[in-house]
């Protein structure tokens, strides 16, 4: 290239001109991001306010009938669908806000399922999959514990040049002091990967979960790396050994979120009742309708409020009636009016016990992630199911 001093006039102008074009176009395409961004969110805003009908009335109807009737078995499937619906929406979410993250005890078998499915699309490695049906949940980032199974059934398949069969178990595992390497004594789901392929050196296994380590053309080597953050966010660990035939086998131990553990001990989920007047602030009618039937299978009372004004008034009229909400669930976003984040300062003005639960489908937004310091005492994501909401109540209330 010519020193600018060599360029003539004509010559500058012209790049001038092209490195402003492509400027603009810069400018064109992250403006179109923005805005794309922007469309997923709020598409998947309105879907999620419409899936929390779908997930609530089903876990309600479960709830109605016995598990011996013949409709049981398909409402578990359409509640099992509406989770997973629940997830992909929660992606859309997070694509357009970003920012921290939640964790939720989750049952990640579908999750493993899913991630096993997504890989070995369109390859020849089939895949064994043996998932506890008792297996407890864990307390997971719908959208980044994924990751972890994509990255190792994506090294595994490739091991195996795209033939084969992979192996993945996962059970519950409770571990004694010093029974495994960096791990507390508790409970822990266990998720093992095996593969037949070649496996790594003995030497070498240290190394696979550093950054840029890799032994293939054109990779990142981020794969493990990013696979051990996550885990390592999930207080788990993540560790690589050999197969009996020489395969690698890649062992991630989660923390059950057994405080949290929503299944007894038959695996049926546990509806937690309890009593006392709840007040709910939501702008969309099908999720004030759906939170009053859960309530109401609770055992609780409901008033309702379409948006901030009307929830600080009954709140007020309720104190000088001398009749104190026990709770109230508060919706974050309220389109033209007093959403959650205000109203919260206004019943704290007015009663400083107030117990107000923040609910959103933005579950990465601030006020979610740090509720206690915006006045909160808990948080709820949208949608939910009677038996995660009985339990949020639950903890609210007991905690005097
Ligand atoms: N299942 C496996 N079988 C054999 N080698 C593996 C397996 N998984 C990972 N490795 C080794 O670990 C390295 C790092 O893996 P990873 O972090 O996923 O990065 P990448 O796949 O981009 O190379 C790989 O390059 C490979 O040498
Ligand atoms: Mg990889």
């Amino acid at each position: 290239m010519k020193k600018d001093a060599d360029k003539t006039k004509a010559e500058l102008i012209e790049e001038m001109v092209a490195l402003r074009k492509s400027a603009e176009e810069e400018r064109f395409k992250a403006q179109k991001l923005e805005s794309i961004s922007e469309i997923a969110g709020g598409v998947a805003h309105d879907f999620n306010n419409q899936l929390m009908g779908v997930l609530g009335y089903v876990s309600v109807a479960k709830g109605l009938v016995s598990p011996d009737e013949q409709i049981h078995p398909l409402l578990e499937k359409i509640e099992k669908a509406a989770l997973r619906t629940r997830a992909i929406t929660r992606q859309f979410l997070t694509f357009s806000e970003g920012g921290k993250t939640m964790r939720e005890p989750t049952d990640i078998r579908g999750m493993i399922e899913e991630s096993a499915a997504a890989v070995l699309r369109d390859s020849d490695v089939r895949c064994s999959l043996s998932l506890d049906e008792d297996l407890w949940s864990v307390l997971a980032d719908e959208t980044e514990l994924p990751q972890v199974f994509v990255n190792i059934i994506l090294n595994a398949r490739q091991a195996m040049e795209n033939s084969g069969e992979i192996d993945i178990s996962a059970v519950n595992a409770t571990l004694a002091d010093s029974e495994a390497p960096g791990l507390e004594a508790g409970e822990y789901v266990l998720v093992t990967i095996r593969d037949h392929g070649p496996g790594v050196d003995p030497e070498t296994l240290s190394e696979i979960f550093k950054p840029f380590f890799t032994t293939k053309q054109k990779a990142s080597g981020l794969g493990l790396a990013v696979s051990w953050s996550i885990v390592k966010k999930h207080r788990g660990v993540i560790e690589a050994g050999a197969c009996a035939d020489g395969g690698l086998e890649v062992r991630v131990w989660l923390p059950s979120a057994s405080n949290s553990d929503m299944s007894d001990k038959d695996g049926k989920e546990k509806v937690m009742e309890g009593n006392g007047r709840i007040l709910v602030m939501d702008d969309e009618e099908v999720i004030r309708d759906v939170t009053g039937e859960m309530l109401k299978m609770l055992g609780y009372e409901s008033e309702f409020a379409l948006d901030g004004e009307e929830a600080v008034k009954k709140y007020r009229d309720a104190m000088n009636e001398g009749a104190r909400f026990d709770a109230v669930i508060l919706d974050l976003s309220i389109p033209n009016g007093m959403g959650g984040r205000e109203v919260i300062g206004r019943l704290i003005e007015t009663d400083p016990e107030v117990k107000a639960i923040v609910s959103s489908g933005y579950s990465r937004d601030p006020i979610m992630t740090e509720f206690r310091e915006h006045g909160f005492c808990a948080v709820i994501a949208k949608p939910y199911r009677v038996a995660e909401f009985g339990k949020v109540i639950n903890e609210v209330l007991s905690r005097g």
